[in-house]
């Protein structure tokens, strides 16, 4: 099936997520391979907002995230559970939403532009932390609930019908 890239920045959030979701869900229908799903939701996600960084932190040992496929300027490689936004919503397994980074005390930046960022967790059909999926944004406050129910929704796609036949 083609498909382009949408620019959603002209509309409302919920309209602009309501038309991101119908692509993602025509996009990922049967696929089985979750990293090309982190690529084409970072993709999606990215392109269609304008975000600063959009990408996924991926769960690769006890307490460690290294970066996974992601949009956007040189992300830092590995972020330790509890360290930085993307650490603080991997051990809480919540959704973190930093409306001013400079407010929130062990911030990461990767990239000095970033003014505020939602970090959400994406869990496994058996409830296992995979990855965390993290948006940045240059303008402060640019997150808020209806960014976080709709990531949540975005990233249910792993609970739903991720694969894990490669992990160990
Ligand atoms: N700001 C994040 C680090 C990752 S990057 O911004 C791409 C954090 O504090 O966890």
């Amino acid at each position: 099936m083609a498909e382009t890239t949408l620019d959603v920045r002209a509309l409302g959030k919920r309209e602009a997520y309501a038309q991101l979701e119908t692509q993602l869900d025509a996009i990922l229908d049967g696929l089985d391979d979750e990293i090309a799903a982190m690529a084409t939701v970072s993709c999606v996600l990215h392109n269609g907002f304008g975000h600063l960084w959009t990408g996924f932190y991926r769960v690769v040992g006890p307490l460690l995230l290294r970066v996974g496929p992601y949009q956007g300027t040189l992300g830092c490689l590995e972020i330790a559970f509890g360290k930085g936004v993307c650490g603080t919503a991997a051990a809480s397994r919540r959704t973190v939403i930093v409306e001013d980074v400079e407010k929130f005390p062990g911030h990461i930046a990767c990239d000095s532009r970033s003014r505020s960022e939602i970090v959400v967790p994406v869990v496994d059909r058996n409830d296992r932390l995979l990855a965390v999926l993290d948006v940045d944004s240059e303008r402060v406050g640019a997150f808020d609930d209806e960014d976080a129910r709709a990531l949540e929704r975005i990233v249910g796609w792993f609970a739903r019908r991720g694969v894990v036949t490669q992990r160990a």
